[in-house]
Order: C-alpha cells, then sequence, then structure tokens
C-alpha cells in the first residue's frame, strides 16, 4: 500500500518533532511493503517572513491532493493555516486521546468547525463581539464520530460537556448529542464545562469519552496535560469526510525551540494516529508499545527519545518476523 502524506513542519519546535516523525515513517518503509508519498508544504509564521503569506494558496491546493496531512506546529499566525484547514476540509472531529500509560486513559472529541473559533470577530473602539454559532449538523458529526469510536473501542459511555444552564448554543449542542447517542446502543452522562474541568483535575478516571465544542475541547485537553508526563506527548487527529489531518496538541513552544529537549512523542502518536486512519492497525500498535517502552525510561532529550523509539520498533519487528 502507498499513502500520500503532505507535511508542514511549522515553527519552532514543529520541524524538530517532525523531523523524528518523518524518522519512524522511514523505519516503517524499510521493515514494511508500506510506502509513504511525502510531500512538504510550506505555512506559518517563517513562511509568513520568507514569502509574505502565512498560508500560501499553493500549500492548500497541493494537500488536497493527498490522502492526510501531519503537522508540526504553528506560531502566531496558527489561526491563519489551522482553523482555515480545519474549517475548508470539514474536519469536523478533533480527536485527542489523553494516555497517561498509567491508569488514566480517556479521549476528548472536540467539535472543530464551529462555536467560537469560528467567530469572525468584530472590533469597535470600546467594544468586541465574537459570535458562537452551533448548528445540529456539525454536533451530529462530532456525536457520530464519537459514538462510532466508542463502539469500536468497546467504550459504552459518553459525558456530554457544556454550558447549557447557561448558553443556547449549547442547549442545542447537549439536545443534539443526547438524541444522536440514543441511536446507538451507548449511555450518556452530561456534566458542565466548569465541573468537568474540577472532575479532570480530582478524577479523570471517571471518563472514557468526553463530547464538546471547540473552544471548550481545547481548554479541556491543554488541562487533562497536567494528567500526563508532559504536554509534548500528547497527540491529536482532526478527522473529516474525506481527509485527516494529524498534529501533536502542543504549540510552538519557543522557550524550548533548538534545545534538544523537546518532546517528540506527541508528533509519533500522531502518526500512529494517522496509521490506524489508514487502517494499519499492526503498524499502529508497534508504534504505541514503542511509545510506552521508551516513557519508562524517562528520558529528556529529543535524541534520547528518539533512538529509543527507533530502536524499539526495530526489535518489536525482528519479534513479528520471528514468530
Ligand atoms: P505551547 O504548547 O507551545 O507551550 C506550552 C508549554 O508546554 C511550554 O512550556 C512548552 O515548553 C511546553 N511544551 C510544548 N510542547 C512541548 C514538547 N513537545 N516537549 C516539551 N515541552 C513542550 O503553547 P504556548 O506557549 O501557549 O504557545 C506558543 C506558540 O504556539 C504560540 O505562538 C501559539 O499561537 C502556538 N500554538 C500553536 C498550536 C498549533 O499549532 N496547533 C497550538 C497551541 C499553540
Ligand atoms: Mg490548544
Amino acid at each position: 500500500m502507498s499513502y500520500k502524506i503532505s507535511i508542514i513542519k511549522g515553527d519552532g519546535i514543529g520541524p524538530e518533532v517532525i523531523n523524528v516523525a518523518i524518522k519512524v515513517l522511514k523505519k516503517i518503509e524499510e521493515k514494511t511493503d508500506v510506502r509513504f508519498e511525502l510531500t512538504e508544504y510550506g505555512a506559518g509564521d517563517t513562511c509568513q517572513k520568507k514569502y509574505g503569506e502565512a498560508f500560501p494558496k499553493e500549500t492548500f491546493e497541493g494537500i488536497k491532493k493527498t490522502d492526510v496531512l501531519l503537522l508540526g506546529a504553528i506560531g502566531e499566525t496558527a489561526s491563519k493555516v489551522i482553523l482555515p484547514l480545519r474549517q475548508n476540509l470539514n474536519l469536523y472531529a478533533n480527536i485527542r486521546p489523553i494516555n497517561t500509560y498509567n491508569e488514566t486513559d480517556f479521549v476528548i472529541f472536540r467539535e472543530n468547525t464551529e462555536g467560537l473559533y469560528s467567530s469572525k470577530g468584530i472590533r469597535q473602539k470600546n467594544k468586541a463581539i465574537d459570535t458562537r454559532i452551533i448548528t445540529k449538523k456539525a454536533t451530529k458529526n462530532i456525536t457520530k464520530a464519537a459514538c462510532d469510536y466508542a463502539i469500536s473501542h468497546n467504550i459504552d459511555r459518553i459525558t456530554i460537556v457544556d454550558k447549557s444552564n447557561v448558553l443556547e448554543t449549547c442547549k442545542l449542542f447537549r439536545e443534539t448529542a443526547k438524541e444522536t447517542i440514543s441511536q446507538y446502543n451507548l449511555k450518556y452522562d452530561t456534566m458542565y464545562v466548569d465541573n468537568a474541568a474540577m472532575q479532570i483535575a480530582i478524577k479523570p478516571e471517571q471518563f472514557q469519552i468526553i463530547l464538546t465544542t471547540n473552544l471548550f475541547g481545547d481548554i479541556l485537553s491543554d488541562l487533562s496535560a497536567s494528567l500526563v508526563v508532559n504536554l509534548g506527548i500528547l497527540p491529536s487527529a482532526n478527522i473529516g469526510e474525506k481527509f485527516g489531518m494529524f498534529e501533536p496538541v502542543h504549540g510552538t513552544a519557543p522557550d524550548i525551540a533548538g534545545k534538544n529537549i523537546a518532546n517528540p512523542i506527541g508528533a509519533i502518536l500522531s502518526v500512529k494516529m494517522m496509521l490506524e486512519y489508514f487502517g494499519e492497525t499492526k503498524i499502529a500498535k508497534i508504534i504505541e508499545d514503542a511509545v510506552s517502552k521508551t516513557l519508562q525510561e524517562k528520558y529528556t532529550k529529543t535524541t534520547d527519545i528518539e533512538s529509543s523509539i527507533l530502536t524499539e520498533i526495530e526489535r518489536a519487528f525482528k519479534t513479528v518476523k520471528n514468530q
């Protein structure tokens, strides 16, 4: 099998972590018949400085011709690149697994195309207005994605998180989510977002799937990062009908860029999610196991993490071959 992958390395630590992810892809090519056709595109702060545009038309046109996009991180121009990608490719499901490789393991399903992040924003002198639009259609899409994931992962309950005691948009979100979940053989519970934040902090093991809107999902996933060793290990997938975009949850981390301490595991696990999207579940599992073993060693240097993961992957393929 051959897959067409667009690559945007982006800014700050983006290139550092994506370069490691590419080495993982090359290792898979070395060990299997799977092939990856990689095409790199420019976008972000560095691209804006060089070419005057953060998100050139050629980048978007090129990406559309491929199967998926692997993205590092975009700095100050993130909203000019990531939001249009999510909205124009209708990548409605933002899936963020929070795996502590300990006891806690839940997944955040964040609606990715509307809510406050799709606001056009109006600025007057002493007043600013952002509008929050929530539709039944987009809510159904993200809920179905969460339900399908639940069924394929033997999960029986989804927690709908919103602020429907106050916001009309959240009332529609909750109603639609409940209605959609009821069509599957799944249970649900509901929680207001402020309480959900506290519950994630004090009793995260109660969650299996959190289903929520765009801004709330963004905030809750960074909060959930406090449960893992490092924000740098969290991956994410942005899935639509025809395209998938995979990116670590973290940003460009300018405070640590170029110091060989950026954790590349979020980018590597994003590759793992990409392989699952392609249906290459056996290879995905090998990567997940390599990450799990590497995390036990508590490495802090990018290069140490990289060599441990590549060694573990190599070892896993040898074992598979000898079986
Ligand atoms: P950030 O995620 O870049 O950094 C937050 C903290 O986590 C920092 O202390 C950083 O050192 C640490 N961190 C992040 N990734 C790490 C990794 N792989 N290994 C080890 N430590 C890591 O968020 P921040 O500081 O709020 O934003 C910095 C820039 O990134 C901004 O320009 C922002 O717009 C952009 N950003 C881009 C995102 C994207 O491309 N999806 C997401 C979030 C922020
Ligand atoms: Mg964020």
